[in-house]
């Protein structure tokens, strides 16, 4: 059976970890600093596995010696957004914790394939890159899959559509600067840009960019966790399944699109090894020039992580 380490046991970690053991992908550990949160948790899911019937183990502990050898490791330690916040507001806290965890993930779990959560994402991202020397392929940030998921859930609302006959794209940071290919998200097959009036569409892609501040704003105390946890758990099972299915991912670019060496949402085939391929898809002279925009602004949250 697979092994998935997650770090941070708190909303997102948690989720995902549900999802993943319901969808019997692999056995899973939570591992976080607060005692008791990841084994309580874990607990608590074991108790669930009798309900739901699945095979996997969920296990919590506060020592890295127990996520020895996992397939993944999944990062979603640090602090979430309250309203008011931005995802960039998080950078100083995070930063400390990413630099403390990835280490020590790493040393139990060298040949794994990382996906960090933690916001602000990009920017993350990168300093795990940095701070572990992991192959690029190997090391890799989930956003894309949320943003792409929050413009398909407005691309239903205003069609009356099923998610099953949307495909969406939404790429490049995972914040402010987020990009729309309004042009390739289609409902079974037909762009957005038949089935809607411009405005129509530009209400969609508003709905997506500001999905997660929507949630933050109702929800008060936190952010998102169940979109965030059903998107770990999508990547982690083209990981482990070896689908080479394409998705929005948080992937080290190396000059596709014309953009180097920067992390940041785009398409990526995902399997065993991690990143397999960005994709490139065919974009006119406009929707390459925001894709770009979007790489400058992730670059300016990056000259931030200089002054930690
Ligand atoms: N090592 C392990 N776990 C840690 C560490 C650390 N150094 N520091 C903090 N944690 C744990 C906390 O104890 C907590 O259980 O991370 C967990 C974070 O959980 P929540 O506060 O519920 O935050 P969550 O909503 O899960 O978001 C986590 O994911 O989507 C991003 O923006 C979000 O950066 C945030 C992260």
């Amino acid at each position: 059976m697979p092994k998935v380490t997650i770090v941070g046991a708190g909303n997102v970690g948690a989720t995902a970890a549900h999802i993943i053991a319901s969808k019997n992908l692999a056995d899973v550990v939570l591992v976080d600093v607060a005692e008791g949160l990841p084994q309580g948790k874990a607990l608590d899911m074991m108790h669930m596995r009798s309900v739901e019937k699945f095979t996997v183990r969920v296990t919590g502990t506060n020592d890295y010696a127990d996520t020895r050898d996992s397939d993944v490791v999944v990062i979603t330690a640090g602090i979430a957004r309250k309203p008011g916040m931005t995802r960039e507001d998080l950078l100083g806290v995070n930063a400390g914790i990413m630099r403390s965890v990835i280490g020590a993930a790493l040393e139990a779990s060298p040949d794994a394939v990382f996906v960090c959560v933690t916001n602000p994402l990009d920017v993350m991202t990168t300093l795990a890159y940095r701070e572990s020397g992991v192959p690029a392929n190997r090391l890799m940030g989930m956003g894309g899959v949320l943003d792409s998921a929050r413009l398909s859930f407005a691309v239903c609302e205003q069609l009356g559509c099923e998610p099953a006959d949307v495909e969406a794209w939404a790429v490049g940071a995972h914040g402010e600067g987020m990009v729309c290919w309004p042009r390739f998200t289609t409902v079974k097959g037909t762009p957005i840009t038949e089935l809607m009036d411009e405005e129509a569409v530009a209400a969609c892609v508003q709905r997506c960019v500001k999905g997660g501040a929507e949630v933050v704003g109702l929800l008060k105390t936190g952010s998102a966790y169940y979109a965030p946890g059903a998107s770990i758990a999508k990547m982690v099972e083209a990981i482990l399944g070896d689908t080479h299915e394409v998705m929005s991912v948080c992937a080290h670019i190396d000059g596709q699109y014309g953009i180097e060496d920067l992390y940041m949402n785009v398409p990526t085939r995902l399997g065993r090894s991690g990143v397999e391929e960005i994709v490139e898809f065919d974009l006119d002279a406009a929707e390459l020039a925001a894709l770009q925009a979007s790489a400058e602004s992730v670059r300016a949250g990056l000259a931030n992580l200089a002054d930690l």
